[in-house]
């Protein structure tokens, strides 16, 4: 399964990169009003951080538009991934960008019968909004197991299924549990992936009783330490 971020804060994005866990970032018009930036410049440095595909939102609602905005946007990285709207223009849109070579990410899923629509549609990715659905009392959790089976009947199908609208690390584990591609990952919810307080409580344990030992595993008497702690200084 792969993560990507669903983040505009670049420096939030450099710092999860870092883990070498993120494999793409997808950004949304919210995500970007939120970082207070210039959505061109957010997009060229999140490039330059994340070798992966880095999804960008059109803005505009309109086919001709769209398509405008689009190729700009694509323009500006090799690894950009335009993001359409699940409306008749954003899936005309992605036919006609996917056609020119362009990777596209349907956004704004919430039904199977939309998920069809996106791949026919040719879309790189589709990203159904699981908490979204969750909110207002339907499972998204389900949507992605039918959307998942749905393309398993159909080798024609080559959208990948990016779960989006990602919560917490149980909307994760239920994803890759059901194959999903991708899910995208606030930055606090890969956060939370790795916390257990098992976790802390035994490397404590662990770390306090190394110390009772005394050892050292780097600065060995046969590293040239003369007390355990200090290496010697080698002579050249
Ligand atoms: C996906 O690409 C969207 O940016 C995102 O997952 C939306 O999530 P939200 O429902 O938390 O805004």
């Amino acid at each position: 399964m792969k993560f990507f971020i669903d983040s505009a804060e670049v420096a939030e994005i450099q710092d999860l990169a870092s883990t070498g866990l993120v494999d793409g970032v997808t950004t949304n018009p919210s995500l970007v009003a939120k970082s207070g930036r210039d959505f061109i410049d957010v997009l060229r440095e999140i490039c330059a951080i994340v070798p992966g595909p880095v999804s960008a939102e059109v803005t505009a609602t309109e086919l001709p538009a769209m398509l405008e905005e689009g190729r700009r946007l694509a323009n500006l990285a090799e690894n950009i991934v335009i993001k359409t709207p699940l409306t008749p223009d954003g899936l005309k849109a992605c036919k006609a960008l996917s056609d020119e070579g362009v990777r596209v990410n349907v956004t704004l899923c919430f039904s199977a019968a939309q998920a069809i629509l996106a791949a026919k549609a040719g879309a790189a990715y589709v990203s159904p909004f699981v908490g979204r659905l969750d909110d207002v009392g339907s499972d998204g959790l389900r949507l992605i197991a039918d959307i998942v089976e749905i393309y398993g009947v159909y080798p024609e199908f080559t959208t990948e299924v990016l779960v989006a609208s990602v919560r917490h690390p149980i909307h994760v584990v239920e994803a890759a549990r059901l194959g999903a591609d991708v899910a995208t990952l606030p930055p606090g919810v890969l956060r939370a992936m790795f916390r257990h307080p098992l976790t802390d409580k035994g490397l404590a344990a662990f770390l306090d009783d190394w110390a009772k030992t005394g050892q050292s595993i780097l600065n060995r008497p046969e590293d040239g330490a003369t007390d355990g702690s200090r290496p010697a200084r080698r002579s050249a």
